[in-house]
């Protein structure tokens, strides 16, 4: 894996108003360095500020303080037109397969929105290829494409968020939760999809997840967010083989025993379509 670093946080805090003159600090102080290539994890319980934090580093939202670089520029201090770029390099899967799709356009048109959007293709010819290539890419049948979302299985429809996500091009593909609302065995299906992406096409990947079974599968390097913090970073093997920080020992200690560390994902052959 090269060492190029793609996205890093210098700093970064993010506050919520409490209604009482008080605010909430969701992200707190967050330094992190992400390689170009690599599956990055986040992982922490339901509220540490994972989501905020994503959205930090994306630029969906603004910090109170702190600075986030991608590729070598300081994107916290841009914004409009100079940001636009920033936003086509950065691309998320969302944790809701079904409201994260528009019910009332069909996969086609879902899936080639955002390169009519971004003007990409020089014609319809143009864009339905691409489309094709993209439905072909996430292991979905061409037939799919005159579907509405409604006629797709939960797997099928992340399948169609990952090609939506990857219509782009992107650098940066930012998965929250993208796998939760997934039965297990769609779950391990996605997830060597998301595997295989990586690896043809290149792509860095900021995966989010409070399941450590599955971060484990998954990430390359993992950072373990607790309240808003970073308490420990450092290549997946060494976390769950030797965790430094008492948080981590917690997370591990806390996974279900019928589950098993790592051994929840069983890879499969990855049906087609599932
Ligand atoms: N827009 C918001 N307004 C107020 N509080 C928020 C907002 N977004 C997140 N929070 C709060 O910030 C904390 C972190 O939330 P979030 O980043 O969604 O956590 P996670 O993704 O780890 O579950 C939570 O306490 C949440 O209630
Ligand atoms: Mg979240």
């Amino acid at each position: 894996m090269s060492e190029q670093i793609l996205l890093s946080a210098d700093k970064v805090t993010k506050s919520f108003p409490l209604g009482n003159r008080k605010r909430h600090i969701a992200v707190n102080n967050v330094s992190l360095e992400m390689y170009r290539g690599e599956t990055l994890a986040l992982v922490g319980e339901s509220g540490c500020g994972k989501s905020t934090l994503a959205k930090l580093l994306m630029r969906l939202t603004d910090a109170d303080s702190g600075r986030v670089f991608f590729d070598g520029t300081d994107i916290s201090a841009l914004s409009g037109r100079a940001l636009r770029p920033y936003r086509r390099k950065m691309q998320m899967v969302f944790q809701d397969p079904a409201s994260s799709l528009n019910p009332r356009m069909n996969i086609r048109d879902i899936i080639a929105e955002p390169l009519e959007v971004w003007h990409i293709c020089k014609s319809r010819k143009e864009t339905d290829e691409r489309v094709k290539e993209l439905l072909d890419l996430v292991e979905l049948k061409e037939s799919y494409l005159s579907r509405f979302p409604h006629q797709f299985s939960g797997g099928q429809k992340q399948r169609i968020g990952i090609a939506r996500a990857l219509a782009l091009n992107p650098d940066l593909l930012v998965c929250d939760e993208s796998v939760s609302a997934l039965d297990v065995s769609v779950q391990a299906q996605i997830l060597n999809l998301l595997k295989r992406l990586k690896k043809d096409l290149g792509l860095s990947c900021l995966f989010i997840s409070h399941d450590l079974s599955v971060v484990n599968f998954i990430a390359d390097r993992v950072c373990v967010m607790r309240a808003g913090e970073i308490c420990e970073t450092g290549d997946v093997s060494a976390i769950y083989s030797s965790p430094t920080h008492d948080y981590t020992k917690y997370l591990l200690s806390s996974i279900p025993r019928t589950r098993g560390m790592g051994n929840q994902v069983d890879p499969g052959d990855g049906v087609m379509g599932s």
